[in-house]
């Protein structure tokens, strides 16, 4: 199948590693030219190499989102730089953690606006585009009690319903709103390597609420993005994906 990606232009938060690092690589792979961010200069430069190996536009950046002043110029001038945007992914977000009220902030500055910021400084872009596209990566910690009371779970639940309702806002003009919701993904230094080593039993019964007893990967993700975010989904608006190899248990009709 023809997912309709070829000379699309992506741009893509928190994409050194994890799932944002397996988006850009895919979105790559299907001739996307890529703008994308992350913290660490080292790591964006090292991405950046490997994206422009495929031959592709690729315009990397090291910012902090939490900075909204310097995202917003990152957005504008790499929307610029590769000469307008169809698909926007915003991946990254902040962390569980529950120590103190930091927490709080920190989830509402990163996760939630860090998407908000960057779906209004690249609306128009995505209006323009006559096929534009947002994808809001949650979590399934939004949808089901899990853990602990925390920022990170309620944050990620903000996404869902303010992609739903951007999606009804928007839709006249061909833009497509997303979420999806991946369940535990399992990459070296991700976070649940990092649990495994620090709380094994939280790890393994984790494990155990998945049917088939495996966490899923960065590459699994990646390959629902691209679907969702590509001409090929043109159906698929306002909706949250569940991607989670069956870790949650309700019934969502
Ligand atoms: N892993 C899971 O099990 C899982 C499950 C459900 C949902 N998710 C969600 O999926 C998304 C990706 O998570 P992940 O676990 O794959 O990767 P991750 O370890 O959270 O890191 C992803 C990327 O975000 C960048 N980043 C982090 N904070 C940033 C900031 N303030 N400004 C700019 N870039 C920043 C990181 O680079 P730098 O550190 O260099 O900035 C890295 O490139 C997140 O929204 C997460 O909540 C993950």
């Amino acid at each position: 199948m023809d997912l309709g990606l070829r000379g699309k232009k992506a741009i893509v938060t928190g994409a050194t590693r994890g799932i944002g690092r397996a988006i850009v690589e895919l979105l790559a792979s299907e001739g996307v030219d890529i703008g994308f961010c992350a913290r660490s200069e080292d790591e964006v430069a090292e991405t950046q190499k490997a994206l422009a190996a495929k031959g592709v536009n690729v315009v990397g950046g090291a910012v902090n989102v939490r900075d909204g002043d310097a995202y917003k110029a990152w957005l504008e001038s790499t929307a610029t730089a590769l000469d307008g945007c169809d698909i926007f992914v915003a991946g990254v977000s902040a962390g569980g953690g529950m120590d103190s009220e930091k927490n709080w902030w920190k989830n509402f500055e990163v996760d939630v606006m860090h998407t908000v910021r960057g779906c209004e400084t690249l609306m128009e872009q995505l209006k323009k585009s006559g096929q534009g596209s947002i994808v809001i990566i949650s979590s399934t910690n939004a949808i089901e009690t899990f853990a602990a009371p925390m920022a990170y779970n309620a944050m990620k639940a903000a996404l869902i319903t303010y992609s739903k309702q951007l999606s009804q806002f928007v839709g006249k003009q061909n833009v497509r709103v997303n979420s999806v919701c991946p369940g535990p993904i399992y990459f070296e230094g991700g976070a649940w390597e990092m649990i495994k080593g620090t709380n094994q039993k939280f790890f393994d019964s984790t494990m155990r609420a998945i049917p088939s007893g495996r966490m899923g990967t960065p590459e699994e993700v990646a390959r629902i993005v691209a679907f969702i975010a590509s001409p090929a989904a043109s159906l698929i608006t306002g909706s949250n994906i569940v991607a989670d190899n069956g870790f949650t248990k309700g019934v969502r009709f």
